[in-house]
């Protein structure tokens, strides 16, 4: 593909709510299907962390930060497709990771599309794994036992149990999300051992942020929680580490779909613990 030259008259513009709808049909133009929702959720994060390319008063890029304490995330990167190659994309993660310089944040991670690694490397991101997309049919189950819907005081519960297998305080997100999503479920007696929570997306039900403290809890989660997609496939998002995970979904047939490539910039990320992460919350955020 030839590449041209930065547009002219290119501005780089902090995200407002007013220009989420012309980032969705960007994003629906690629296949991508984010919602409105989705967007002002990321956006309702980091609102000083988000930015739009803007070429001849249009938008026609977009990057999100989500910042926790030891690392952030970067997402929804994208430029639209007649404007590629022209280094809108590497103005975008550049005012993304100045960001994160001026927040003092030392880690950039991220979950890449197979497009945007080239992008990445040139920036120095390193591969830190494959992160995986399972999908599996869902079937009726309206009875496991001790399983029930979370409310949020059962949310409260178990952050502890998150910040171990995150690496990081994500409860912000996290309670933002118990808000948004279609379903939530605890052990009822014990909340903090794990939840799950589910929302409708245009592929499937996406079942996460997804923790559980054992094997059989995350069991119990996911099979009360498969019996209430109502529609399509249900679908859970986790790097190749959580071997906990790979374990539990194979054995309820969720079969692998898509890969894509996890990658960091800056000092390595502090590890949370990957046993104890059975599904990520969204590609953009982790
Ligand atoms: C990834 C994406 C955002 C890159 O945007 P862009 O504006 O085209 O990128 P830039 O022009 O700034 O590229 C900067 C550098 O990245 C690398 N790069 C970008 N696209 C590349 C490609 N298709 N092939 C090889 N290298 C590429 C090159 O090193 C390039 O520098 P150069 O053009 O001087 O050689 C864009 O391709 C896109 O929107 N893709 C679809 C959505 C997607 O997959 N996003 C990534 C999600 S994680």
């Amino acid at each position: 593909m030839p590449v041209g030259s930065t547009p002219s008259d290119l501005r780089i513009k902090l995200m407002q709510l007013e220009h989420l709808d012309a980032v969705v049909q960007m994003m629906r133009e690629e296949g991508w299907t984010p919602t409105r929702g989705d967007l002002a959720n990321v956006l309702s994060y980091e609102p000083e962390g988000c930015f739009i390319a803007e070429v001849n008063g249009e938008v026609v890029g977009s990057v999100t930060t989500t910042l926790y304490t030891h690392f952030g995330w970067i997402g929804m990167m994208m430029v639209r497709k007649d404007l590629r190659r022209r280094h809108i994309g590497s103005t975008l993660l550049k005012t993304a990771l100045k960001y994160f310089k001026k927040k003092s944040v030392p880690t950039a991670r991220l979950e890449a599309d197979p497009p945007g690694v080239p992008l990445y490397e040139s920036f120095g991101f390193v591969k830190e794994c494959d992160s995986q997309r399972w999908f599996g049919e869902p079937f009726k189950i309206r009875n496991v036992p001790g399983t029930g819907r979370a409310t949020k005081a059962d949310l409260e519960a178990v952050l502890a149990l998150d910040k171990r297998a995150f690496g990081d305080d994500r409860s912000r997100v996290l309670t933002r999300l118990f808000e948004y999503s279609d379903f939530a479920f605890k052990v009822r007696k014990d909340p903090s051992l794990g939840i799950i929570m589910g929302r409708k997306t245009a592929v499937g039900t996406l079942l996460g942020p997804f923790i559980a403290a054992n094997a059989n809890v995350a069991k119990r989660l996911l099979r009360w929680a498969i019996g209430f997609v109502e529609e399509g496939q249900a679908y859970v998002g986790i790097p190749e580490t959580c071997g906990n995970a790979r374990l539990l979904l194979t054995s309820q047939r969720f079969r692998i779909k898509s890969v894509l490539t996890r990658m960091y910039w800056g000092d390595p990320p502090r590890s949370g613990n990957p046993q104890l992460e059975y599904g990520i919350a969204a590609s953009a955020t982790g």
